[in-house]
């Protein structure tokens, strides 16, 4: 049988290893799909920045409709990354009867019920694998591994930058700029970096991880989203004492008046499997009722990581050409027509628990009100520390953990301790899972 006639948009870095990966398998990709797998026809903006090696037998060319519009091209596959031309294109492969494989996380997450309804109508299939924690393949693990779980809950560490910069700072005590240009050059950073350590593409990624955990729409609008600029080396240490780790974590829950869904920092237990995943990989922790938790693991970008993903979506494309569209896995793991409409809870509502950091004056009767003002909002203590006090100044540092509360009365506690003359400095806090 002929080769699957692939149109590839985008030749940086994934597109490459892309490329390289299924050139270098191709025996065991065409033992697998059934039929061999390849690239005709690539889009680069630069070609000049193309591997020699890895473009030959191609038709090269820097306009990406041509792509999208040549006849011989069966399968797309958009690597450009972006919201523009991205949509446009992609729109326009499936217009003309192409099924489209892409690793863009942004494009899914803020447009992907468009694009899923148009492919829906035209019959074709969008795959995005690579969207979501590079190489690890946990969009297939979810939407068909886990399909006989009512999922509960998930937890990931799903940027690989931000898990890099967390991770060096802890361990080596470096700077958050050195670190980010080192991401930068290893090509593990998004074009704009503080996609990456603002929480942005984590947000991306959750909103696509929380659609097909929970059956609802793409909401990335709905993500509360907070960064890691902020994680100072001192709360890093705090966390490390009371034996915790700070994780930028995508937090996707099934509570009892909606869906909790936000990415920010978060201590959890060192003692968890997934406190221990550092440097650029990724982790996602799956609670479904009948299985319980599941954890995949591996690394979240970079060229051939992202390329295993793309490959094997290819592959999934390719074994899926014959069947008749009503009989394949449904983009979103849920029947279209099904699609629950449970909301997306205010973050007020949330609950979660938390480190709280305050400096306040060493006097007698201090945690005292502090204490009052929380036991008031109906907060728990969990743990209290106190270091020692600072001679200059005569304040003193007080870190506390509580059990889990609803978000709201944090905020109103953390706006009344704020309001004592005795409290120094805005109270640091920081969110605390336990993950059990
Ligand atoms: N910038 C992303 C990360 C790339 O660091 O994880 C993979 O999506």
């Amino acid at each position: 049988m002929n080769p699957v006639k692939v149109g590839l948009l985008g030749l940086g870095t994934v597109g490459g290893g892309t490329v390289r990966v299924l050139k270098r398998n191709a025996a065991e990709i065409a033992r697998r799909a059934g039929r061999g797998i390849e690239v005709v026809h690539a889009a680069a903006r630069d070609t000049s920045r193309a591997h020699p090696e890895d473009i030959v037998g191609m038709r090269i060319t820097q306009d990406p409709f041509e792509v999208v519009n040549d006849p011989e091209v069966e399968v797309v596959v958009e690597l450009m990354g972006g919201y523009s031309p991205a949509r446009e294109l992609v729109l326009k492969a499936i217009e003309n009867g192409k099924h489209v494989v892409t690793a863009n996380k942004a494009l899914i997450a803020t447009h992907g019920n468009e694009i899923f309804a148009a492919a829906q109508r035209k019959g074709v299939t969008v795959a995005f694998e690579a969207a979501v924690g590079g190489g690890i393949p946990v969009i297939k693990a979810i939407r068909e591994g886990l399909a006989g779980n009512t999922i509960q809950w998930l937890a990931g560490i799903i940027n690989g930058t931000g898990n890099f910069i967390l991770t060096e700072m802890r361990d080596k005590g470096r700077d958050f700029a050195d670190v980010l240009a080192e991401a930068q050059r290893l090509g593990y950073a998004e074009a704009d970096p503080t996609f990456d350590v603002e929480g942005i593409d984590a947000a991306h990624k959750l909103t696509i991880l929380a659609s097909i955990a929970f059956g609802i729409p793409l909401q990335f609008e709905r993500v509360y989203t907070e960064g890691i600029t902020k994680i100072t080396r001192e709360d890093v240490a705090y966390a490390g004492e009371l034996g915790y780790r700070i994780k930028h974590l995508g937090i996707a829950r099934r509570a009892s008046g909606g869906i909790e869904l936000r990415v920010h920092p978060t201590l959890i237990p060192q003692r968890r499997l997934i406190a221990n995943v550092d440097g650029v990989m990724n982790a996602v922790l799956v609670y479904g009722d009948a299985v319980g938790p599941t954890l995949y693991y591996g690394a979240g970008a970079g060229a051939e990581p992202t390329g295993s993903a793309v490959v094997a979506d290819l592959v999934d494309v390719v074994r899926a050409l014959t069947s008749d569209p009503e009989n394949r896995v449904p983009h979103l793991a849920f029947q279209p027509g099904s699609l629950s409409d449970l909301p997306i809870l205010p973050m007020a509502e949330v609950q979660t628990a938390f480190y709280l950091r305050l400096r306040v004056a060493d006097r007698p009767g201090v945690l005292a009100e502090i204490t009052r003002i929380l036991g008031s909002r109906e907060i728990s203590i969990e743990a209290i520390l106190q270091k020692e006090t600072d001679d200059a100044s005569g304040e003193a540092t007080i870190i506390i953990l509580t059990h889990g509360v609803r978000e709201g009365n944090m905020m109103d506690a953390i706006a009344d301790i704020e309001a004592l003359t005795t409290v120094k400095a805005p109270v640091v806090r920081i969110r605390l899972e336990n993950l059990k």
